[in-house]
């Protein structure tokens, strides 16, 4: 199935976008899709019928709709560690039954909920004026992500979120609380990763430095309850969730209560109905028509097809500054493997290497590689029809033609003949015409995809990351690897445990390597 998609791209490497507009009056509709109130473009890439059919097939031969039912109906997609992948059963707000051995997981998901939601209600009314969660990874990016994003919705405890075991991150956040008014959140599926425990321990010798009992002060969201019980968190106080919750795909559970905290269980709820229609819509509408599988699809022609390495995701929405470091997770965590579910080497790139800013802050710091640089870099852009300023309209309507300018600027560019015309009319002519000209050619024909939105709630907030967890699933089932687990980061974790003793003086460095043991000299003599 590959072969067709390397000939296709052959076919389609020197397509020119402008042309494929000419030629069809219709293409904005035919190369777009609408689900629920989300408008997905790809019309300006070199995807033409042809092409989409190649990748619709690629699709198919992948029994991508036969994987969807087999992860929502909770049989045992991830492989290699044995396990369901059931985050939709958190955003199932209606409690159909989902079985995992013959069990319905729902009553106990649901049962969570509702005591999350109680306790953010007591906390919400308590003098509790601020949240630390601590957390790393999915336990952290999930919920930091989705606090800025809606923090017009905001009215609850000031949360914080800590994460780096760098001494910085945990420092600089309690300086600005007051231990006796602040509530901890240990957010770990877990309960074991090194740098959430380290930051927990240091959190709880805050309290009591400050004379503030630690009991009570301390909430655990985790898998493993035990471990949180050793730790000193009583079982009423931990909201746990099973193992066919993977960290990167935890928002919708308890790793989401310092949201619930901060905009309260309705708009929580909100957030997970918005899920849960994208999760519908996913189950339901055709491959042609579904929203997640057709990005997943021009990825995979901008990515395997086409050889772009890296993929820029550009929301014009300054409150999705996270968004980026999101999707990182979840994407390369999820697809950044090239083993095959059998054990196979892929014969194909693995996911893509993911990365952005918001606009317009990018425009002015990275956008010049992506007009000018050698390497193609596919945009994703996306934008809200409405801000949260009405008030400040003229800021919105700023940012959204600048979001539309930049698409269209990678499509157009300009000729040398055009620069050439430019520098005439500054009244340059000759050589230095020609070399200043030079230097303004933008080649142009450079693939983009723009995600329009009426307005970022947290229910749209809900379905954009719902579509983006699908778009990773559909992009794994085609490569044929398990997006569910994550063997690649294990290697680093257990070096860095053998090299604690190392730095601080307390074993031998000889078996390491010269460049390590170089390393290990220098932080003695200067620490
Ligand atoms: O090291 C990677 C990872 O396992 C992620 O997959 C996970 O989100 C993160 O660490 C944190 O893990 P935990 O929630 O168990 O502390």
């Amino acid at each position: 199935m590959w072969n067709a998609l390397k000939a296709a791209a052959e076919a389609g490497r020197d397509r020119v976008i402008l042309d494929l507009f000419e030629a069809d009056e219709s293409r904005a509709e035919t190369f777009s899709v609408t689900a629920l109130d989300l408008l997905f473009d790809y019309s300006k890439t070199q995807i033409d019928a042809a092409t989409l059919d190649v990748l619709l097939d690629l699709a198919k031969a992948a029994e991508v709709e036969a994987r969807r039912d087999a992860m929502v109906f909770g049989r045992v997609i991830n492989e290699t560690e044995g396990r369901a992948v059931l985050h939709t059963a958190l955003r199932n707000l209606d409690g159909e039954a989902i079985e995992v051995d013959g069990q319905d997981v729902m009553p106990g998901v649901l049962e969570t909920l509702s005591r999350m939601e109680t306790l953010a209600q007591d906390v919400r009314a308590s003098d509790v004026t601020d949240v630390v969660n601590i957390g790393i990874g999915g336990s952290d990016l999930g919920p930091a992500m989705a606090y800025l994003a809606l923090s017009p919705y905001r009215d609850g405890p000031r949360c914080h979120f800590v994460s780096n075991v760098d001494a910085a991150d945990i420092s600089d956040t309690l300086r600005g609380c007051d231990p006796a008014t602040t509530l901890f959140i240990v957010a770990s599926k877990t309960f074991t990763t090194i740098e959430t425990m380290t930051n927990a321990r240091t959190a709880r010798a805050w309290l009591q430095d400050n004379g503030v009992e630690p009991d009570g002060r301390f909430i655990a969201l985790s898998s493993n309850a035990e471990a949180a019980a050793d730790w000193g968190i009583p079982r009423d106080r931990v909201f746990g969730f099973e193992d066919w919750v993977g960290g990167r795909y935890s928002i919708w559970g308890p790793i989401g209560l310092s949201l619930m905290l901060a905009i309260g269980p309705d708009a929580f709820r909100a957030f997970l109905r918005g899920a849960q229609s994208m999760d519908r819509h996913f189950r339901s509408a055709e491959l042609h028509e579904n929203m997640p599988v057709l990005l997943a699809l021009v990825g995979i022609w901008h990515n395997q097809g086409l050889n772009h390495a890296t993929r820029a995701v550009l929301p014009y929405d300054n409150r999705l500054s996270r968004l980026p470091a999101y999707l990182q997770q979840l994407e390369m965590e999820s697809n950044g493997k090239s083993v095959a579910m059998d054990g196979s080497d892929l014969p194909v790139n693995s996911g893509s290497v993911v990365w952005g800013e918001p606009g317009t802050n990018g425009q002015h710091a990275f956008y010049q590689l992506i007009h000018q640089g050698t390497r193609v870099i596919p945009c994703e852009f996306m934008v809200a029809a409405e801000g949260h300023e009405p008030e400040l309209r003229h800021h919105h309507d700023l940012l959204i033609a600048n979001c539309l300018a930049q698409s269209e600027a990678l499509m157009r560019g300009r000729s040398l003949d055009e620069a050439r015309a430019l520098m005439a009319a500054k009244g340059l002519n000759g050589d230095e015409l020609e070399r200043q000209a030079r230097h303004r050619v933008f080649p142009g024909n450079r693939p983009s995809t723009t995600l329009m939105m009426p307005k970022m709630t947290p229910e749209m907030l809900g379905e954009i990351i719902a579509l983006y967890e699908h778009r990773v699933f559909v992009e794994g089932v085609i490569l044929g690897i398990n997006s569910f687990d994550q063997w690649g980061v294990e290697l680093g974790k257990e070096l860095a445990t053998s090299l604690g003793p190392l730095v601080s003086g307390d074993a031998s460095a000889d078996d390491k390597d010269a460049s390590t043991r170089a390393l290990l000299d220098y932080v003695h003599r200067y620490s």
